[in-house]
């Protein structure tokens, strides 16, 4: 999706707006843009491309100096991708810089109000109403100018504007899109995400909804649209510029998926509590009396995030015995959902930012309910919008497809899964059980990592398949359905996830030689069916993969997995699978950190 970055200080600025693009690049977007200028210049100068940041970097001209900048990654919504609909959009007098994410819902009314008032546009944009807006508005202030225009607007924005005749400042407006302000020495920089900043200030001031800030090189200013002044202080940033690297490995995949082990260290650390086998999760904010109250939980996520809520919803109803479902919070929004008061909902996002799990979560809390966060980027829309929550810990991830963050994930909800059983019924040599499982994960995950040769040679078998199918029953289930989507993201192989248990009721008929299903096959009560649902597929002549605890007789492979405890399998089951889509991938030679269509955080519907 579209990000921003600027930067107002004393350094050459162009470098920095490049360089700051970059690291959005992960985002996905598909053109780019860059306005600069400086205290002693008297205009904006601006360069903008189709493609990618070096397509723009190659188009910068040698003197293009300034010391105050904005710069863009566009993601097309309204208008094909191309220089014209780039960001930024200036006003006709090459005055007023805007650059934008987010979508502005009656850009086509206030459009055709502007063209009747004799405004020329030059793209098919929705922001350039907003440009041309700021533009004709005669406050004396920068800051009374951006209020003014967004007044008219309906939507959602992150925006940073630049003017010739305010070139002491840049102004930023947020209303349902990140905002972060990077505090430096004598220069301040401004983004969407923190990615962009990290390698020059971890000193971060984060904007909420409906707030504006004016930046100066030496000095910031936080206040509501409305005017009134907000006190923001700056929190430290605790991922590196380090972090964003790709640490000598030839993809952030892959360097993700080998990250797991520390990644799973990190979320367990400091929250177990031996002595009453249980875990504390400070950020949950219920006690024992409230958590004794709560007779369902309902978990909305999106994509990835939706699998780990399966896995989430399975394990709450196992250790905690509270009746627990998932749903995608895309559909969830949308449906008029009953909310019921002594339902606990946990909305998860890796980003934080996922449009359709914000605007459940906006929706559920309009409408009374508790909701609580299950998310990786600290000072996220959805972390601070959740009332409580739990952080993932995973560091950044940059790859588009979600590989640590869903272990991650899964991981969070056993400790609230621990958390909520050990208050209810769940005994102490259970919980001590699952605690032995828990710190057993990350030495097991290395195990797993080591098979990646054996991996790596299935994967030249399957990335000659035109379909596959994965199939799970229960716990095995969510991991199907991640695992498939792994694959179809990074691979672009057709690829559909049943219950093993339905198998007889349609996709039977799918079987033959040239489909082939992966199996997920825990040693767990369901071992002897879902043995029975690898024989029917054999008698069919289907070529079976099985992800298991032990040798799979019918199966053509069997990829063994280290045994945990059968509540904690499914953590586990999904990663060989993460290798196994990636060297896919691989073989068919696929952008795998960017895959075509797809964007990091989806922040718009
Ligand atoms: C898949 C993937 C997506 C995201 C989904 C939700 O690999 O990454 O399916 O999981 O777009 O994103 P978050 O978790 O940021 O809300």
């Amino acid at each position: 999706m579209c990000g921003i970055v600027g930067y107002i200080g004393k350094r050459d600025v162009a470098p920095l707006l490049l360089e700051g693009l970059q690291r959005l690049e992960y985002r996905g977007y598909d053109s780019a843009g860059v306005v600069i200028t400086s205290p002693k210049a008297t205009g904006l100068k601006m360069v903008k491309a189709k493609g990618r940041v070096r397509d723009l970097e190659a188009r910068v001209p040698k003197r293009f100096t300034g010391t105050t900048g904005i710069a863009h990654t566009r993601w097309a919504t309204h208008g094909a991708p191309s220089d014209e609909n780039a960001h930024p959009h200036l006003d006709a007098d090459n005055k007023v810089a805007v650059v934008h994410n987010g979508i502005i819902d009656n850009a086509s009314e206030l459009r055709a109000k502007l063209i009747a008032d004799g405004v020329e546009f030059l793209s098919e944009t929705d922001t350039e109403v907003l440009t041309h807006l700021i533009a004709r508005s005669d406050a004396e202030k920068l800051e009374d100018r951006v209020r003014e225009a967004l007044r008219h607007i309906e939507g959602t924005y992150g925006i940073a504007v630049l003017h010739a005749d305010f070139n002491d400042r840049i102004v930023v407006a947020r209303n349902g899109s990140p905002v972060v302000l990077g505090i430096g020495e004598k220069e301040m920089f401004v983004a969407s995400d923190v990615a962009a900043l990290v390698s020059h200030t971890r000193q971060v001031v984060t904007l909420d909804d409906g707030e504006m800030a004016t930046i100066k090189a030496d000095d910031y200013r936080t206040y509501t649209t409305e005017g009134s002044r907000t006190t923001a202080s700056p929190t430290t940033v605790e991922w590196e510029a380090e972090s964003y690297d790709m640490g000598g490995h030839d993809t952030y995949m892959h360097k993700e998926i080998f990250e797991q082990a520390d990644a799973v260290d990190r979320v367990l650390r400091g929250r177990i509590d031996d002595r009453f086998s249980t875990v504390h999760l400070g950020g949950l904010n219920l006690d024992a009396h409230d958590a004794r109250k709560v007779r369902r939980v309902k978990i909305l996520g999106c994509g990835t995030s939706y699998h780990a809520g399966m896995i989430g919803a399975q394990m709450i109803e196992e250790l905690a015995r509270i009746p627990a479902d998932a749903e995608p919070a895309s559909e969830f929004r949308y449906r008029n959902a009953v909310v019921d008061p002594d339902t606990l909902y946990v909305a998860v996002s890796q980003s934080g930012e996922t449009y359709d799990v914000l605007a459940a979560v906006q929706e559920l809390k309009r409408k009374g309910a508790r909701v609580f966060g299950i998310v990786n980027v600290v000072g996220s829309a959805i972390a601070r919008e959740a009332d409580a929550g739990v952080y993932v810990h995973a560091g950044p991830e940059v790859c588009v497809v979600s590989t640590k963050c869903f272990t991650n994930t899964t991981v969070a909800f056993a400790l609230l899964a621990l958390h909520l059983g050990r208050i209810r019924d769940l005994s102490v040599s259970d919980g001590k059980r699952i605690i032995a499982g828990l710190r057993q994960l990350p030495a097991q995950i290395e195990q797993m990592l080591e098979r990646e040769d054996e991996i790596k040679k299935l994967a030249q078998e399957f990335a000659e398949a035109k379909s596959m199918l994965f199939i799970g029953r229960v716990r095995g289930y969510p991991v199907a359905r991640e695992a498939s989507l792994k694959l179809k993201e990074v691979s672009y192989i057709h690829a559909e996830a049943y219950p093993a248990s339905e198998l007889k009721h349609g996709p039977l008929a799918l079987i033959e030689p040239a489909l082939p299903t992966v199996a997920i096959v825990p040693d767990d009560d369901l071992l002897e069916k879902n043995r029975a649902a690898l024989e029917e597929i054999k008698a069919r002549s289907g070529k079976i993969l099985a992800v298991a605890h032990q040798e799979q007789e019918k199966a053509d492979h069997t990829i063994v997995v280290p045994k945990n405890e059968n509540e904690l399998d499914p953590i586990l089951m999904g990663i060989p699978l993460q290798l196994l889509a990636y060297h896919t991938a691989l073989a068919l030679g696929r952008d795998i950190d960017k895959p075509r269509n797809l964007a990091k955080s989806v922040t718009v519907e």
